[in-house]
Order: structure tokens, then sequence, then C-alpha cells
């Protein structure tokens, strides 16, 4: 299989990839989740895979197969996710892709919560889990590209810089939620992509071919 010149700047590129939903345990049979398939990262990472990197898929509980040509470590908690994910590292390049949940439970009940009679209401304590992709961006061994990821509905470029700059990124791709048939659990998307000078529409389009996109402008980001 030969490549086109443009995708070849991938190739051996260390390229660890989050992706899909954590579940957060509340008792053995309940836990807190979102709306996450994980598609959007399971195409990058499948595409940087055709493109001959050496990729590292992170991801949530999902029912997609594995992609061909890279290794997949399953997780459930964003607390996995995150020791997963520093696990791998180094890296030339980390995309965040995954909706992390940015709470958990404080305790995880040792046996399924039962209704009390008479008590119509249950509290639960939450508690923020680390950010991992300030955290990637902040480490030792912070990856040369660091890629993340954020759902707006308004004020798109304004939320997303804000990201970019207060967890120290390189780039940030903006889900466009408001477009019909983009964003989650939809097979097409539509991205806007932000770096420190520049801006990139990406889409709408399948999520397979905006993958190939977004990828396009890692490597060029990588090498500029
Ligand atoms: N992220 C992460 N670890 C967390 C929470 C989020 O790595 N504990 C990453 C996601 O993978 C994604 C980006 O951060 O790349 C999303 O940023 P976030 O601040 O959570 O944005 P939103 O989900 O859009 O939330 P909000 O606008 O409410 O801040």
């Amino acid at each position: 299989m030969s490549l086109r010149r443009e995708d070849a700047r991938l190739a051996g590129q260390r390229i660890v990839i989050s992706a899909g939903p954590t579940f957060e345990d509340i008792d053995p049979v309940r836990f807190i989740g979102n709306r996450s398939s994980g598609k959007m990262g399971f195409a990058i990472a499948a595409a940087a895979a055709r493109r001959a990197a050496d990729v590292v898929l992170v991801a949530g509980p999902v029912t997609l197969p594995t992609p061909m040509g890279l290794r997949r470590v399953d997780v459930r908690s964003a607390a996995q996710m995150h020791a997963a994910v520093l696990a791998e590292l180094p890296a030339d390049v980390y995309v965040g892709a995954a909706a992390v949940a940015d709470f958990t439970p404080q305790r995880v009940a040792p046996s399924k919560i039962k209704k009390q009679a008479g008590v119509d209401t249950l509290t639960l304590e939450l508690v923020r889990t680390t950010d991992i992709l300030a955290d990637v961006a902040a480490h030792a061994q912070r990856p040369r590209l660091v890629v993340g990821f954020a759902a707006e509905t308004d004020h798109v470029e304004q939320y997303a810089r804000g990201k970019l700059e207060k967890k120290k990124l390189d780039l940030i791709a903006a889900n466009r939620v408001g477009i019909a048939g983009s964003g989650f659990e939809s097979d097409d998307n539509a991205l806007m992509v932000y770096w420190r000078d520049g801006e990139r529409a990406l889409g709408p389009a399948p999520k397979t071919q905006l993958a190939d996109a977004l990828l396009d402008l890692i490597a060029e980001r990588l090498h500029a």
C-alpha cells in the first residue's frame, strides 16, 4: 500500500488518542455516563493507523470494533482513562477526543443503593475529575502536539480559544453541535479548528472523512 505524500508525514509518529464516554460508578449496578458514541475518536485512530502512525487508542465503554493496525486499551472511568493515557507517554501527538466526565461520585457505594420508605430524594456528592488534556499538556513528557475537543453551541470561537489557552493546547477542534446531523451519536460532523494564529472549518462531512481532514491539519501543524 502506498501513501499520499501528505499522508506519509505521520508515518512512524506515536499518536495517543482517547475516545468515547467515561462511566462513573455510583454503586455496583448504576453509573453516570454520557451519550458519546466514540465514533469520531475511533475514526481518527483508524485514519492515523492507515497512515502508518504508531497508534494507541484509549477507549471508554463503547460498542465499536477495534480498527486495524493499532493497539487498543479499554477503560471505564475518567480516573482509569487518565492513568491509561499517562502510561502511554512519551508520544508525538495526543488527541483528547473522549467525552470525559467532569464529575464523579465521591465514593462508590459497595452494595446497591436501596430506596427508603418515606424518603423521596437522593443526594449524590460529586467531585471534579482530573482534566486529562490539561495534565498531558503540562506533563514533563509533553507530546509535541496536544489536540483537544470542545462541544460548543454558541460563542464557539471565544469558548474554544479560551480552552486552547487555559489548557495550553496546540489545536482545539470545536464540534459545531448546533448544525443538523452533527455531534454526538451522528455519523456526520462539522468541526471548527483553532490554533494560536489560525483557524480552519472542516465539514460537514462523514466522521471518517473529517478524521482525514483533521489528520492533514495535525500533520501540517506538527511540521510547522
Ligand atoms: N477533558 C479531559 N479530561 C476531563 C474533562 C475534559 O481530558 N476531565 C478533555 C476532553 O477530552 C476534551 C476537552 O477536554 O478534549 C473538553 O473540554 P471541557 O473543558 O470539558 O469542555 P466541554 O466538555 O465543552 O465543557 P464546558 O464547556 O462545560 O467546560
